[in-house]
């Protein structure tokens, strides 16, 4: 099983658009040990032929340019593609606005929970994804499914999605309400476990999260690799930049430190490698140089970088 991270910041890259932090600024002066990064998306494929795209990110289209395996074969008919299934673990911009830029009447297979289907079905520039070429499939919890492609032939993939506490995506807030609770442990936001024929262990993939619990370190239990919500470091980490008002509680993201972030509430889970992903652009990680980075690094953490590469 091969395993790309083609994608390792959070919704707004690295560096984001309008950002003006130092982080941002010296991403832009390509400092040493400060790698720019685009947007929250993984690409895992068993045979190195069939690929499997989790999320798909507003960058798509310069992640797949990165991305040879990701291209159209140089025998392979005048349009096609690699790409077998895309599976969505939300519906936040970051993870699902990569499709628009799928169309083209490609075949492939979309996989999502019914609160993440409902969304693309009430925002009907999605219909740009014809349903009749790109078939949308449903995840069901604690459910495993072999991962197929739009005519139903397996990618030897197997997948098995649980919810995640996480609060629904930031656009389907109430604006009237900014303060309510949008909080959710249903399955607008997932985590999934990816396994194969002959697998030792799993790979778990969850970006999001907003607590760890006994639920959740349950899915953990031997996973061979975890890829874990890497937002923030800090929880006020954002206020302290002064870049915005909002915690990564608010946001729904645990913090990386602290009594009840996720590397002390990981610490005794039994996993192969943990990875960091989608790491905001205030993350004092994203600077290979930092105390923080050190600390991560110590605590039996990396940190992903987009192009990041693993075999299982
Ligand atoms: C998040 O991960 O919190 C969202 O991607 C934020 C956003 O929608 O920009
Ligand atoms: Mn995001």
């Amino acid at each position: 099983m091969r395993v790309k991270i083609i994608g390792s910041a959070a919704g707004g890259g690295f560096p984001q658009w309008n950002c003006n932090y130092h982080l941002s600024r010296v991403a832009r002066a390509a400092m040493a040990g400060v790698r720019s990064r685009t947007q929250s998306s993984l690409a895992a494929s068993v045979n190195g032929v069939d690929w499997v795209l989790f999320n798909a990110s507003p960058d798509i289209r310069q992640q797949i340019a990165q991305t040879a395996e990701l291209q159209p074969a140089a025998d392979a008919p005048l349009r096609s593609t690699p790409i077998r299934a895309v599976v969505l673990t939300n519906a936040d911009v970051d993870h699902i606005a990569g499709l628009l830029s799928l169309r083209e009447r490609q075949p492939f297979a979309v996989y999502a929970t019914a609160e993440v289907l409902a969304t693309l079905e009430a925002n009907s520039i999605f219909n740009v994804l014809d349903p009749a070429i790109v078939p949308r499939r449903l995840l069901a919890a604690e459910e495993q499914v072999v991962l197929c492609d739009a005519h139903g032939h397996e990618t030897a993939m197997v997948l098995e999605s649980f919810p995640v506490p996480r609060k629904i995506a930031l656009y389907l807030e109430d604006r009237a309400h900014p303060d309510a609770d949008y909080s959710s442990d249903a399955c607008d936001t997932i985590g999934v476990r990816i396994t194969w024929a002959g697998s030792r262990g799993a790979i778990v993939y969850i970006p999001g999260c907003a607590r760890v619990d006994a639920a959740l370190r349950e899915h953990l239990a031997d996973a061979a690799c975890l890829l874990f919500d890497g937002t923030v470091y800090t929880d006020d980490e954002m206020i302290t930049a002064g870049v915005g008002q909002k915690t990564g509680t608010r946001m729904g993201h645990i913090a990386m430190s602290g009594e009840a972030g996720s590397i002390a509430g990981l610490a005794d889970v039994k996993i192969g490698r943990r990875i960091f992903v989608h790491i905001n652009n205030t993350n004092p990680v994203l600077d290979e140089n930092s105390a923080e980075h050190a600390a991560v690094t110590a605590a039996g953490w990396e940190v992903a970088y987009d192009g990041m590469e693993m075999e299982f």
